[in-house]
């Protein structure tokens, strides 16, 4: 069974946090084990990273940039498997997610700051405020697809 980590931010209305959970619930349909990480509750062992068959990554836009909690885990990615070589941090299938207010350019920013851990899997998936349910449902999608790219 492929196991997928799904990695977010969120803090201000729990909108990412939604976001998360439906792409959540598309890996587990396709038969994924998923695991689930706010960065707002603390930082992420970067290293075990490792372990992980793919990754899905959702952000609030932050001033038209990702949440702080997710940079972090970028820097620490940078850091293990650039620069210290550590093996199993690349090379994986990965979704992208985000949550904007009235605008904002995180979705355009997002593709090329993720590049580094493997291959983009699908379209990101944007929402405006709360996520409707059509987002929501083109979330689930996005986790089954990027299921498929898992295993
Ligand atoms: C510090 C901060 C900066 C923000 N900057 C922007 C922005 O530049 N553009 C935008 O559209 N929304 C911006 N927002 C709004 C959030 O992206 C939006 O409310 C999002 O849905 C919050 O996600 P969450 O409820 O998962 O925390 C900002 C919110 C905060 C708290």
């Amino acid at each position: 069974m492929a196991k997928v980590l799904v990695l977010y931010h969120s803090q201000e209305h729990g909108n990412t946090g939604l976001m998360a959970q439906a792409v959540a619930e598309g890996l587990r349909e396709a038969g994924c084990e998923v695991a689930l990480w706010n960065t707002n509750d603390g930082r992420f062992d970067a290293a075990s990273f490792a372990q992980y068959d793919g990754a899905a990554f959702g952000s609030p836009d932050y001033y038209s940039y990702i949440a702080g909690g997710l940079k972090m885990f970028l820097d620490d990615h940078f850091i293990l498997s650039v620069r210290q070589g550590m093996p199993g941090l690349t090379g994986k299938p990965y979704a992208l997610f985000c949550s904007h207010g009235r605008g904002g350019r995180v979705k355009e920013v997002m593709p090329n700051l993720f590049r580094r851990i493997g291959t983009q899997v699908g379209d990101l998936v944007a929402s405006q405020g709360r996520p409707s349910e059509q987002t929501l449902e083109q979330c689930r999608a996005l986790g089954r697809a990027l299921a498929a790219a898992a295993r």
